[in-house]
């Protein structure tokens, strides 16, 4: 089973159980970590404290290990809050990457609904299985080893998301396969792709709109309240647009 590790500073460790965990302020003992049953406090060797919390879905797609690149809570939160996605929607998306999106859909449609991934790497589909069982995310999920530019086999689902080089190739299939007020979303680091997409982009679609969202942290203290210095940069564009007949 994850956990997450919050030391002192609020600095962040996705463990498993079982484990000493080395960090730079002391180790923290699996015994003393198995003593916490769900939540809790402990010490370091070093008598610095931790906090022990079960991981959301959120911190383990921020914490955990990334060879591809995903789609973050910042924008699955816009995905899922802008389509209305929730407990038994049918969700199809591609592709499925190490399942950074995937974990979040699933969890918005569990546990009535259901989310087929389509992947044509199979490295990545393991990855992406790995990630979705430590979550007790499996049984919303389904991958399929298949292009999307080759069909889509589902039918009345609602809301496709698309997040591949070439969104436009599965405009076609998307179209057959959304049920009518079913939503379209494509993510693109670039804009040469959103317009692309949007430019082919039958009238059968309407409500049509790209958004890119910008999240700016503050510092709050008794000191002084201002923004922070650092912020996320650019992620993606967010196209959706929504089938009308
Ligand atoms: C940027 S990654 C997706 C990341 C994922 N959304 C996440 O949050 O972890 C793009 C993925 O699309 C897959 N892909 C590329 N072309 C595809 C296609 N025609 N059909 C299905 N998957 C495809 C790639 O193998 C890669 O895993």
């Amino acid at each position: 089973m994850k956990r997450l590790l919050i030391d002192y500073k609020g600095n962040r460790y996705l463990i498993d159980e079982g484990r000493d965990i080395h960090t730079k302020y002391g180790v923290v003992k699996k015994e003393d970590l198995a003593k916490v049953k769900h939540s809790g406090a402990v010490k370091s060797h070093l008598g610095k404290d931790f906090f022990v919390v079960e991981p959301t879905v959120v911190d383990y797609v921020e914490e955990m290990r990334k060879p591809a690149q995903v789609v973050y809570p910042k924008d699955s939160s816009m995905i899922i809050g802008l389509t209305g996605i929730g407990s038994g929607s049918l969700v199809v998306e591609a592709g499925v990457g190490v399942a950074g999106l995937t974990m979040a859909l699933a969890n918005a449609v569990r546990p009535e609904g259901k989310v087929v991934s389509y992947e044509i790497r199979e490295d990545h589909i393991n990855a992406a299985s790995k990630n979705l069982a430590a979550m007790g995310l499996s049984k919303y999920s389904e991958i399929k080893n298949k292009s999307i530019y080759d069909g889509i086999d589902e039918q009345n689902v609602d809301m496709i998301v698309l997040d591949l080089g070439e969104p436009w190739l599965a405009i076609g299939h998307a179209l057959k396969a959304l049920k009518v007020g079913g939503h379209l979303v494509s993510y693109s680091p670039s804009v040469e792709q959103v317009k692309k997409f949007v430019l082919a982009l039958p009238k059968d679609f309407r409500e049509v709109r790209t958004i890119e969202f910008i999240l700016r942290e503050w510092e709050v203290s008794s000191e002084r309240m201002r923004p922070n210095t650092r912020m996320i940069g650019h992620t993606g564009f967010l196209t959706f647009a929504r089938k009308v007949c």
